[in-house]
């Protein structure tokens, strides 16, 4: 299906709007409708018409969307195949006339008060240097590069100089182990890797450098290690010959380099992300449609103003830090706060001191975060000035009313919108969300869907549901921003999204929709887990514990935990003869933290007499599930286990933890 362009008089010039105040075009419910409606009729006009307006096009795209939900069986779909451009033009070159010394990047250090600025100006100097830097050692079109890094200005230029060559950019999150980290480079054939000295967290130094060379020993597809010095005092081993000093080999490139042209649907970054099964996937967003999906969303869903400064206090490691901290907010022109520490560091006021100082207009962070900051009390945030606050918004996780609220007339005084944006991953942006400050809110509800998406409810049977019910979140029809395949592995981007309900994408996730429409995410429904936001999968920590000589089996599950959303909770047989002592015990922890990273904990370790089998020796989650959510009574059927008594063994073990 090709569609021409659509040229609609009524879609006002987002410049003309940024001179009104707001980039969205969507400030109250007929608008959101008639937009809505417009995606719905036409995706292909809708969408043309937006990323003119939206993304600086080097060749304008004529076509609109190929494909659908069928076809991507036998390819990916695609969204402006025959456009071409370099994402960094929109996000960085384009901006200068206007803009070139507007702040685009606001960092707050680890300590507060540490702050740097960067104009569009330094930013663009500073990506064309890196960009050189990167070709000199070798970094082609196409060629992958690694980034390992923490929450330095330099991670987001590292990003966009791999961008501004058309190289692809796989972003891993600093904490993840130098198992992970290797597993990451090897799966997308990374021949550079991009890293620094140490990370700087809540005081404490991440070994980002010697966990890189640990990842790397041995391995010899990583031509060059690109290293940028965080703290001159930190003594890190170079490498002569692969490693190379930002500040040698960055600082001094020249500050011009032309942007390589991309075609629209050529790989832009490659993320990976846990599923049910399986090692993680590296998910693959392409240039045109991912840039339009991020650039629309973030200034529809936030009612991006010229003047705003806009926080997302996500990782970088993570989509959120992709889409919304970078991508998004650049290519819209914005002012994009960047943030190296924690929220209790080194108080627990320190986002508020945040907002307080930098005037921010748009904050945005986990449910997670609330809940902990919701803990403390009003007194923390009642110390600093939020009056400049605007939208308030929240990623990740379901959030609960009472934290909605908390976050609501307490951080936000009654007066600002919360946005509640439901996406993934996979999704490349916001899917289901409110717009402010159009949709009116109902707290824990992600609300309505943006335009451009289709959801569908699937009942149990697989059929579509109508009207309000609970079921399985699908969404029936490709957009924009939707991830087009696994990195070497289309056959598994199909198999995991599209085979399950065929003719829809699934998203892994339960959902009820109310008489008003209204969507509520309820969590997954499939072994994803969410902890704290973070997403992983069950299948990993269990890879992890069964490479111990000691254990013979695992299952693990999540359970809800009042702070983290889902806490982790293992059951583990040890081999026969074997003692499940406390050395057992802190093996399995580290061999998690080895495998996985500092971020995969788990809560609860219960040793176990066996797993609850079928007689053809499936494993019952089910029942390790009802028994870790404290609802043992409620197992249901169990009359097909091999070995009922070793329920009554695992119910009685579990009542240690209360
Ligand atoms: O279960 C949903 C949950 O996070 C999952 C996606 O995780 P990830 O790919 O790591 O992306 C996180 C950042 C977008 C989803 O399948 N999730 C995300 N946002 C929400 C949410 N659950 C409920 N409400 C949300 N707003």
């Amino acid at each position: 299906m090709t569609t021409a362009v659509d040229e609609r008089p009524d879609i006002i010039d987002v410049d003309d709007r940024v001179r009104e105040g707001s980039t969205s075009q969507i400030q109250d419910m007929p608008a959101y409708r008639e937009h809505w409606s417009r995606g719905e009729a036409d995706p292909s006009g809708y969408w043309l018409a937006q990323t003119k307006q939206r993304v600086h096009w080097r060749k304008a795209p004529t076509q609109g969307l190929e494909g659908d939900c069928w076809s991507v069986c036998d390819g990916p779909i695609t969204w402006f195949a025959d456009g071409e451009l370099n994402v960094t033009e929109s996000c960085l070159d384009r901006q200068l006339a206007k803009r070139g010394d507007k702040v685009a990047i606001v960092w707050e250090g680890d300590e507060p008060g540490d702050v740097r600025e960067l104009t569009y100006k330094e930013l663009h100097a500073e990506v064309c240097r890196c960009a050189n830097a990167l070709r000199e050692l070798g970094l082609k079109k196409g060629e992958r590069a690694i980034i390992y890094m923490g929450m330095v200005p330099e991670a987001a230029v590292a990003m966009l100089a791999c961008a501004r060559l058309g190289a692809v950019h796989s972003v891993v999150f600093g904490g993840f182990s130098a198992e992970a980290l290797r597993d990451r480079v090897r799966d997308c054939g990374a021949s550079v890797v991009i890293t620094q000295d140490v990370g700087k967290r809540g005081s404490k130094n991440i070994p980002l450098k010697a966990t890189t060379d640990q990842a790397l020993e041995g391995e010899a597809g990583v031509e060059a290690v690109l290293v940028y010095q965080r703290d001159a005092s930190v003594e890190v081993a170079m490498k002569a010959g692969r490693d190379h000093w930002w500040h040698e080999t960055v600082s001094p490139a020249s500050a011009e380099c032309e942007a390589v042209v991309c075609k629209a649907e050529d790989p832009l970054f490659v993320l990976y992300t846990s599923g049910s099964t399986g090692r993680p996937k590296g998910l693959v967003h392409t240039c045109g449609g991912y840039l339009t999906w991020t650039a629309y969303t973030h200034a529809v869903t936030f009612d991006l103003r010229e003047d705003d400064v806009y926080a997302c206090v996500a990782d970088i490691g993570w989509i959120t830090g992709h889409s919304y901290i970078v991508y998004g907010p650049l290519c819209n022109g914005a002012t994009s706060l960047m943030f190296e520490s924690v929220p209790t560091y080194p108080d627990v006021d320190r986002y508020w001191d945040m907002v307080a100082r930098h005037k921010i207009t748009i904050f945005y962070t986990a449910p997670t975060a609330i809940r902990v900051l919701a803990a403390q009390g009003p007194g923390p945030v009642r110390k600093h000035d939020l009056s400049s606050l605007r939208v308030l918004g929240t990623v990740g996780e379901p959030i609960d009313p009472v934290a909605w609220r908390w976050y609501y007339e307490v951080v936000g005084q009654e007066r600002c919108a919360v946005v509640d944006t439901w996406w993934q991953t996979e999704t490349g942006g916001h899917c289901i969300t409110p717009i402010a400050p159009a949709t009116p809110e109902k707290p824990g509800s992600a609300t309505l869907p943006m335009p451009g998406i289709m959801p569908v409810l699937v009942n149990e049977h697989g059929r579509p549901m109508v009207g309000p019910g609970e079921g399985r979140l699908c969404i029936a029809h490709p957009w924009p921003g939707m991830a087009r395949t696994v990195w070497g592995d289309h056959a598994r981007y199909v198999m995991t999204y599209f085979t399950t309900f065929p003719g829809f994408y699934f998203t892994g996730d339960g959902c009820r929709r109310d008489a008003d429409g209204y969507y509520w995410i309820t969590g997954r429904v499939d072994d994803v887990l969410n902890v704290s936001g973070h997403r992983m999968g069950t299948a990993e920590f269990e890879a992890a514990l069964i490479a111990i000589d000691e254990l013979a089996e695992a299952a693990v599950v999540g359970y809800p935990h009042a702070v983290k959303g889902q806490g982790v909770h293992a059951y583990v047989v040890a081999q026969p003869g074997v003692e499940a002592d406390d050395a057992l015990t802190a093996k399995a922890h580290e061999a998690v933290r080895g495998s996985i990273g500092a971020h995969a904990r788990i809560d609860r370790l219960q040793y176990v007499p066996g797993l609850p089998k079928t007689r053809s020796g499936k494993c019952m989650r089910r029942i390790l599930r009802k028994i870790a959510e404290g609802e043992p009574d409620k197992l249901g059927d169990v009359s097909t286990l091999a070995d009922p008594s070793v329920v009554d063994a695992i119910i009685e073990g579990a009542k240690s933890f209360g």
